[in-house]
């Protein structure tokens, strides 16, 4: 794809500018124009533009001329000199500029730089950045608790980092499935329907309402029921048998576990305001036999002591024995990677998914490497499918240790939630005490709710991914720092001096609005909100939410610097103060439709 945009490119520059393009690519469009007009000779080109390293480069660079000049055994500089002089870009930057040892240094045009902010302003919704043009086909695997069982903090993570990434590639412009791949089948449920049976038979009446409580309780007391007792472990065994052969009562008693299950995830989710679509392990069973048989017809799946395996990914186990993906197991059950080839085999077939994301803990990396190796191999997936294991880090608690109630009992999500959204109320409320302020009490729930929801997906996403974060009220619920209330109250502050400055800025108006960006600190913020569709690209294509995050964070510090430096509504001119109040507008819908991404709504006052 990168080949043969450069070929467009090069052959006619003006229609390779495609609606979607960013300053950086139209840079580096510009930069391989050159480079094709200095060495008409050379094919390969990499205009190597990345944003400045440093403040004294510019705003960005190329550093094409360093590896041209060792290829063609010349002198960098030199290389450097000429790619700055042949490149045409008044219309965008300042004269190129050289530094040793051949870096071509880019500043961007204050006019571009207003024009850039104009089309902004007049699109409050997108901020000027139009949906991909080569939209993709995502599915987002995600959340994916498993029935019967704790819904942990593994899965918050996966849930908010999932969502997120979705609400990303949604505005995007990509078409996204949000797939809840939930654990609804297994052995486990051989046990469940016996003690269900057992303990609750009327349960399973036609007009029953039976509620079983806390399911994960009784999860727990089946499984010592089915520890102790080996009568009972026939029957449970039993019972699996049934399920499997489709038996209606069995059926029944696993739809209304299941039921219970899902009744206390949408919860969660509701709390989260997060959608999802349910497609369990289950949707899968009528193909786990014929994946299987294709595997092994084709040999990509060969029998080793009874187990149907596939040796993919190299990977060493004990004894130094390759560890392979188990499709079949030796008593011809079916397991977690049987029904993972099956849904890539019905996600690329069936889904049309151009890309496919995983959004689990680290810990399943082994399992999803082998997986997407195997899928390759055996064309469930297509050359060009992208495959990727998203994974995360572990949810600590402060100082470190394993996340536990002090009680040492795993913590549930909804009293996590649930605590965070006090905090933030009784944090609201004393604020509100101290500056002797009124709200209704209809306004300090939303409040309450809002952030406290929001600090804990922000602490979530702000972290690198793939590393483990402490969980911490206290600094997640802080207005200072990098957190969701400090965005939230930045929010509302800009909006509120926007406010104070009664500018029209209705249909056409914003058009004839003139930016000034004489002071270094409205240059600094404008250049920020003009990287908003670089960071997206970036996100898009990364998947790390953490890149939403330190924008936003270093956008609200632009903003202060430019708030301390320049006043105003009491600016010197009519014109600065337009000037300046459509700044604060535009960095204020950044900071909402950011925040929105991370699927934390705006408070007008907080
Ligand atoms: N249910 C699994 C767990 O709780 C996560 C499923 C992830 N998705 C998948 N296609 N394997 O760990």
């Amino acid at each position: 794809a990168q080949q043969s945009f450069i070929q467009r490119t090069i052959r006619n520059p003006i229609a390779a500018i495609q609606s979607d393009m960013t300053t950086r690519e139209l840079l580096a469009n510009r930069v391989t124009q050159a480079l094709t007009n200095l060495f008409p000779d050379e094919n390969n080109w990499e205009p190597q533009l990345t944003a400045a390293t440093r403040p004294e480069f510019g705003d960005y660079q190329s550093n094409a001329a360093l590896s041209l000049a060792k290829k063609r055994k010349m002198n960098p500089l030199q290389v450097a000199e000429q790619i700055a002089q042949h490149t045409q870009m008044n219309d965008i930057c300042e004269q190129p500029q050289v530094a040793p040892p051949g870096f071509v240094n880019f500043t961007l045009k204050k006019q571009y730089v207003a024009i850039q902010l104009q089309k902004m302003l007049a699109d409050p919704q997108r901020l000027g950045i139009s949906p991909r043009e080569r939209k993709e086909r995502v599915l987002v695997d995600f959340s994916s608790p498993n029935i019967a069982k704790e819904m942990h903090v593994g899965h918050l993570r996966s849930t908010i980092i999932g969502d997120c990434l979705c609400r990303v590639l949604e505005f995007l412009g990509h078409q996204v499935l949000r797939i809840n791949h939930v654990g609804d089948w297994g052995t486990q449920f051989g046990m469940l329907i016996a003690y269900l049976k057992e303990m609750k038979p009327d349960a399973l009446m036609e007009t029953s309402s039976t509620s079983l409580g806390d399911l994960v309780e009784f999860y727990k007391a089946a499984k010592r029921r089915f520890d102790e007792d080996s009568v009972f472990q026939e029957t449970a065994r039993k019972e699996v048998v049934a399920l499997q052969a489709g038996d209606e009562n069995s059926i029944h008693a696993w739809s209304f576990l299941c039921e219970q299950s899902r009744k206390e995830f949408q919860q969660i989710y509701d709390m989260l305001d997060v959608k999802l679509t349910e497609r369990g392990e289950s949707f899968y069973n009528e193909w786990l036999g014929i994946v299987c048989k294709e595997l092994e017809d084709t040999g990509v799946a060969v029998r080793d002591e009874g187990a149907l395996c596939i040796f993919v990914g190299g990977h060493t186990g004990r004894q130094g024995k390759i560890q392979p993906l188990i499709v079949r197991k030796s008593d011809g059950g079916f397991n977690y990677a049987t029904t993972d080839m099956a849904a890539i085999r019905y996600r690329v077939k069936e889904d049309k998914a151009d890309r496919i994301l995983y959004i689990t803990d680290a810990g399943q990396s082994l399992h999803f490497s082998q997986v997407f190796e195997a899928a390759k191999k055996i064309g469930y997936a297509k050359l060009e499918t992208k495959l990727e294991h998203v994974p995360f880090g572990l949810v600590q608690s402060e100082g470190g240790k394993k996340f536990k109630t002090r009680e040492g009992e795993t913590v549930k999500l909804k009293d996590l939630l649930q605590e965070a959204v006090r905090r933030a109320e009784e944090d609201f409320r004393k604020r509100l005490q101290a500056e002797g302020r009124e709200e209704s009490e209809e306004y300090i729930k939303r409040v309450a709710h809002v952030i406290g929801i929001g600090a804990i997906k922000y602490a979530d996403l702000k972290n690198n991914r793939t590393s483990n974060y402490q969980f911490s009220y206290t600094k997640m619920l802080s207005l200072q720092g990098n957190t969701a209330p400090y965005m939230l109250y930045a929010f509302a502050r800009i909006q509120g001096i926007y406010r104070k400055g009664d500018l029209d800025l209705s249909d056409g108006q914003s058009e004839s609005i003139q930016f000034i960006l004489d002071d270094p600190t409205e240059l600094s913020l404008a250049k920020m909100l003009l990287q908003l569709e670089e960071m997206l690209y970036l996100l898009e294509r990364d998947l790390k939410p953490n890149i939403l995050c330190d924008y936003m964070f270093e956008l609200s510090q632009r903003f202060n610097q430019f708030y301390e430096t320049c006043p105003v509504l009491k600016a010197e001119s009519l014109q600065r103060k337009t000037s300046r109040l459509a700044l604060c507008k535009l960095t204020a819908n950044t900071l909402q439709l950011c925040l929105h991404l991370l699927g934390i709504p705006t408070l007008e006052r907080i």
